[in-house]
This record gives C-alpha cells, sequence and structure tokens, in this order.
C-alpha cells in the first residue's frame, strides 16, 4: 500500500445518496448478506429505497439472517419485510446467472441501480463452468451479469420515460457499479506471463485455468482477477485514457452513448470484513494484521458503492476510488494502449463463451 493509499484509509468519506435521490427506487446488490453489500443495503433500505433485492447464493440461512438483521437495525424505516427481498444467485454457476436476469426482467417493473459487489477470494484451487473459479466468478459471471442486465436496465429505463411522457424528463439513466479494487495494480507481471499463452494463439482465460501452470498464491489470484476486471472495463466502455485523452487504435465497443446505462467501478479501500474467511491461514493473518493497522469498517467501504450508484454520465467507464473519480489512480500500462490491447483480447475470449452460454446475448448491450 503506497502512502497516497494510506492516507485516504485515514478520509472520511461523504454519503452521496440522499433520501429523495433513493425514494422509490429498485436497487440489486449482489454479495449483499455479509460486508460492504450488507452496508450499502442497509444504506439504500435507510434512505428509502422502493426495493433492494439482496442477491445472494444462500437464500435458506444468510439471506434472510441479513433480511432480518437489516429489519432490525432499521426500525424508523415502514414496510422493510416488503422492501428487501431474497434472490438467489450463484455466480459460479451460468444457468444461475441467467435464471437470476430473467427474474429481475420479469418480475421488476423498474431497475435503477445494480451493485456487482459479489467476488471471491478462495484460497483454494476450485472450478466453476470448468474455468478457475475466481477468474469464472469475478471476471466471467461478473462481466457476464453486465451484459445481461445493459438491456434490460435500458429497457426499462425507456418504459419509465414513456410513461413520464415528452422527453422522459426527471426520469434518471440506471447504473451498474462493479465493485473492483486496487489490489489488482500489483499484479502487472501476471500479464507477462498470460503474453506467453497469447503469444502461442492460446485461449488466455483457459490458459488461467491450468493448474499445471498457475496456483492460487495467498491473495495473488484474487488480485489478478481484479485486475483483469479494470482492463476489460476500462476498454469496453471509454474510447479515452484519464485524465488527458489519447487517441487509441482499440476503441471501445459500449461506450456510454450506446449503452444508455451509466456503467462505472469501484475501489471501496481496505475495510475489515469476511472477504478472506476462504483464504489460507496464512493469507488470512498477513491481510488482518494490515487491516486492524489501517483498516476501516464495512459501512465505511460501502460509501465508496453509493458513490458509484450516484455517479453521473461522466464516471461511465470510470474507476472511482474514495468517492472520488480520479483517473490518476489507475496505473497508465492499464488505460493506455498496451492495457486497451489486453481489454480487447480478453473481451474477444469473454464473448465467444458468453455466447455459448446465451447466444446473441453480446450483440444486445449496444441498442439497436
Ligand atoms: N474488504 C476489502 O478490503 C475490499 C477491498 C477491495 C475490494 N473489495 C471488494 O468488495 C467486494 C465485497 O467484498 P467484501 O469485502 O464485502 O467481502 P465479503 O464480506 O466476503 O462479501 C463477498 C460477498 O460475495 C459473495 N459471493 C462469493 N462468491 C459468490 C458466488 N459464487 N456467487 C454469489 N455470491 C458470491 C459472498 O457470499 P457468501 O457469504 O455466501 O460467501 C459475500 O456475500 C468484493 O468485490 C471485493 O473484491 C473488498
Amino acid at each position: 500500500m503506497d502512502l497516497d493509499a494510506l492516507k485516504n484509509q485515514f478520509r472520511s468519506l461523504p454519503l452521496l445518496l440522499t433520501p429523495s435521490s433513493v425514494q422509490g427506487k429498485t436497487y440489486i446488490v449482489t454479495g449483499s448478506n455479509i460486508g460492504l453489500g450488507l452496508e450499502c443495503s442497509r444504506h439504500l433500505a435507510c434512505l428509502g429505497a422502493g426495493k433492494v433485492v439482496l442477491a445472494v447464493r444462500d437464500t435458506k440461512a444468510k439471506g434472510p439472517a441479513a433480511k432480518q438483521d437489516l429489519i432490525k437495525s432499521l426500525p424508523s424505516i415502514p414496510n422493510l419485510e416488503s422492501v428487501i427481498e431474497v434472490w438467489h444467485l450463484d455466480m459460479s454457476s451460468n444457468a444461475s446467472v441467467t435464471s437470476f436476469v430473467s427474474r429481475a426482467e420479469q418480475e421488476l417493473s423498474r431497475i435503477d441501480a445494480v451493485v456487482l459487489n459479489a467476488a471471491t477470494a478462495t484460497g483454494d484451487w476450485e472450478e466453476a463452468e470448468g474455468m478457475e473459479s475466481t477468474v469464472h466468478v469475478n471476471v466471467f459471471a461478473t462481466i457476464m451479469l453486465v451484459v445481461l442486465l445493459v438491456p434490460v436496465l435500458r429497457e426499462k429505463y425507456e418504459a419509465q420515460k414513456r410513461k413520464k411522457g415528452m422527453k422522459g424528463e426527471g426520469v434518471e439513466m440506471p447504473r451498474i457499479t462493479v465493485v473492483s479494487s486496487s489490489l489488482g495494480f500489483v499484479r502487472r507481471d501476471d500479464l507477462e506471463k498470460m503474453a506467453v499463452a497469447r503469444d502461442d494463439g492460446r485461449n488466455v482465460l483457459r490458459d488461467l485455468s491450468d493448474k499445471t501452470k498457475w496456483g492460487i498464491g495467498g491473495t495473488n489470484r484474487y488480485a489478478l482477477s481484479k485486475l483483469l476486471e479494470t482492463v476489460i472495463l476500462n476498454y469496453l466502455l471509454t474510447n479515452t485514457t484519464f485524465p488527458s485523452p489519447q487517441p487509441t487504435s482499440h476503441p471501445a465497443p459500449f461506450p456510454l452513448g450506446t449503452t444508455s446505462v451509466i456503467i462505472n467501478y469501484i475501489n471501496p479501500g481496505l475495510c475489515k470484513t469476511g472477504l478472506l474467511r476462504y483464504s489460507s491461514i496464512a493469507t488470512w493473518i498477513q491481510v488482518t494484521i494490515l487491516r486492524l493497522l489501517v483498516g476501516q469498517t464495512a459501512e465505511w467501504g460501502s460509501r465508496n458503492l453509493l458513490h458509484g450508484i450516484a455517479g453521473d454520465e461522466s464516471t461511465h467507464g470510470r474507476y472511482l476510488s474514495y468517492c472520488r473519480l480520479k483517473g490518476e489512480d489507475v496505473p497508465e500500462w492499464v488505460t493506455a494502449e498496451d492495457g486497451r490491447a489486453w481489454g480487447e483480447l480478453l473481451w474477444k475470449e469473454l464473448r465467444e463463451e458468453m455466447e455459448r452460454v446465451v447466444p446473441g446475448c453480446t450483440g444486445r448491450v449496444a441498442k439497436g
């Protein structure tokens, strides 16, 4: 952690949503039975959201317990029993991801924002749908949710505008906020290693799931998954480096004009959550010591998630950190041509895989 990040850990963060900006709106928060997702949901419920969907993989025990925790902690907020809903979403299963999105499409009349917060940081080599599970959950399933949700959010936004009449003034563009991490920026060397597979003409994502070449390595795999998330989203959503725009030969397929959904990604800072509960003891001890020294509460971290939801059009394709839009927080090797070339290649591979799961899905992200 560099000095800048260290200083940021001790900043007080603003609460960027207000009751008037939240009241009556519908939100989905993934991985919201615990940690940052739970605290983000608590804020949304407290601010008067019309519906908060807790998208969790355990709907028998953890999901209902989280709902009761929220209700108990907010005794003055009415109707939380019906406002908060617990829905099943297991991102290690493609069938679960697709049925979750179908349910959202069918059952929710509006979706104002989705916070893609769920992530795994396992210490074991596990596989999901033929991929190493960290790559599958944190990269493939997260980006697939973006791909499947954009047309759904856009359609509901257009319907809201039609209902309102005229030009739909006052209806806000929906948001998708992906919870990423600055930790990924320490894994630049992994790109060198991935270049071997790329230069041999092999599928890089498949190569990352080859246990004989790669390991979990403490938090290395988790960190790499967060790097890949950032590299891919940066390429997909914005054509320019920031803050000083440079021309690119890898144009973004989904700038804001094509999505009508504001998509940004955030770094929540280092927070005392249970994120490493599935990691090795050695990793857990190491990170717990760091957290005891400079870690913040999950509530503090959740303010970054709310900043993502509050972000206006200028945040599309941008990395938000400590409640600020600060492009220089992303290393140039991510946003400049090399990073964009990686984003393009990884997107090509993800797209092929997604098309296998839901034919035609990637063609529906940009409006026709
Ligand atoms: N805490 C930090 O210092 C920190 C720093 C930077 C970034 N982040 C990011 O912040 C986000 C939230 O992390 P957190 O710290 O709040 O950790 P957390 O308390 O462990 O929350 C992670 C959530 O993701 C869920 N999840 C894991 N695998 C899943 C799957 N296959 N399908 C669906 N849900 C799944 C977990 O469900 P279960 O409870 O069932 O396991 C849990 O609800 C993550 O994206 C993380 O990378 C955290």
